[in-house]
């Protein structure tokens, strides 16, 4: 299996790298590919150092899969030249998860669709990812009508610009700035760049995805993003109305049950999630979990990941599992 990972030196590619190692993802060459600024950079896989290459090179070699985590612009340019050779493409970008002859997948819920034709696959935003995570059990059950999500995103969602800019205003230097305002102590309701609606990209992100990944237009979903200065993960506060009424101990049990999802809810010992112990682990944390006391069939809860690893590298690397343990690359 020749693998390519583009974006290798970016802040979603370090943890690709780690995710890939750790899961032991059966690779027999591997490429590292990113932008012409680091050609010839040395990184290293399982100790091993490895020569990041360009892009052309990269096509050249005609590798079996390439999991992208480089942007939009480069996933838009160079997927289907990747397509073209035979490799079938991961894509973490936002440029294709809408695409009516693109997949998008959360292996835990949709993998099934899946088939060796489909040459570029989406993964999901980071945000969708984790709240669809939770919601897959509940709206299999109860039937979901309307979810509002309020974001609370960490600045490791937008790279490594925007982590620099953070460390930077907590050591006093001035520097480079991600943001158009500082982010340390502060909040921005502002992630992605904003639309004609109003809205901005992310929040409409978190709107259509989830109707595509659970192939269902039936319920609709309202959202704010914002960022704050965390770094370990994305925590969102979730209320969902559901058409059918629920019982909340059998909620708990349902969420409990979703492989990928662990419930940390005890209001008497304090247990609820948070970033800092979301980071670095692979499972979408649920707590908060409590009924809506104005409205009928109506649940809040609060639902903590790291957005680098379930909202990105983990759920990419599950997806090339699938196709390989599938025979579909
Ligand atoms: N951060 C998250 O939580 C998250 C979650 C889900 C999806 N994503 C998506 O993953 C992608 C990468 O995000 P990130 O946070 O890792 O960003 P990042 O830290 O800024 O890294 C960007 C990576 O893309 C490479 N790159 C940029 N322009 C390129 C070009 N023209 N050709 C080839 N490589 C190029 C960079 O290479 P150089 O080092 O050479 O510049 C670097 O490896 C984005 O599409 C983002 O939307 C991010």
């Amino acid at each position: 299996m020749k693998v390519a990972v583009v974006g290798a030196t970016g802040m979603v590619g370090e943890v690709m790298l780690k995710v890939l190692a750790e899961r032991n993802f059966p690779i027999t060459e591997l490429l590292l590919v990113a932008s012409e600024r680091s050609v010839g950079k040395k990184l290293k896989y399982k100790g091993v150092e490895h020569t990041v290459i360009g892009l052309s090179d990269a096509v050249a070699a005609k590798p079996d899969v390439a999991i992208f985590s480089a942007g939009g612009d480069t996933s838009t340019e160079w997927a289907p030249k990747f397509a073209a050779v035979g490799t079938t493409v991961v894509d973490n970008s936002s440029a294709w998860r809408m695409d009516p002859t693109k997949k998008l997948i959360v292996p835990e819920i949709n993998a099934n669709e899946l088939t060796a034709e489909d040459k570029i696959i989406a993964n999901p935003n980071c945000s969708t990812i984790q709240m669809v995570m939770a919601l897959a059990p509940l709206h299999n059950k109860y039937k979901m009508k309307r979810v509002v999500v309020s974001t609370y995103q960490s600045v490791s969602g937008t790279g490594v610009k925007a982590v620099q800019q953070l460390e930077n205003e907590i050591a006093g230097i001035k520097g480079e700035m991600a943001y158009p305002y500082p982010i340390g102590r502060n909040a921005l309701p502002h992630c992605d760049v904003f639309l004609e609606n109003g809205y901005t990209k992310e929040e409409m992100k978190l709107a259509q995805e989830p109707q595509k990944i659970f192939n269902d237009r039936t319920f609709s979903v309202s959202a704010t993003a914002v960022r704050i200065p965390t770094a370990g993960g994305h925590s969102e506060s979730v209320n969902v109305e559901f058409l059918n009424d629920f019982d909340l101990n059998e909620v708990r049990q349902l969420l409990n049950n979703t492989p990928g999802v662990t419930v940390q809810d005890n209001p008497d010992t304090n247990t609820y999630p948070m970033p800092i112990y979301a980071h670095d682990k692979d499972e979408v944390f649920v707590g908060r979990i409590r009924r809506d006391e104005t409205q009928r069939n109506t649940l809040n809860m609060w639902i903590v990941a790291d957005n680098l690893r379930k909202g990105a590298a983990t759920n990419a690397v599950q997806i090339a599992e699938y196709l390989v343990e599938n025979k579909l690359v």
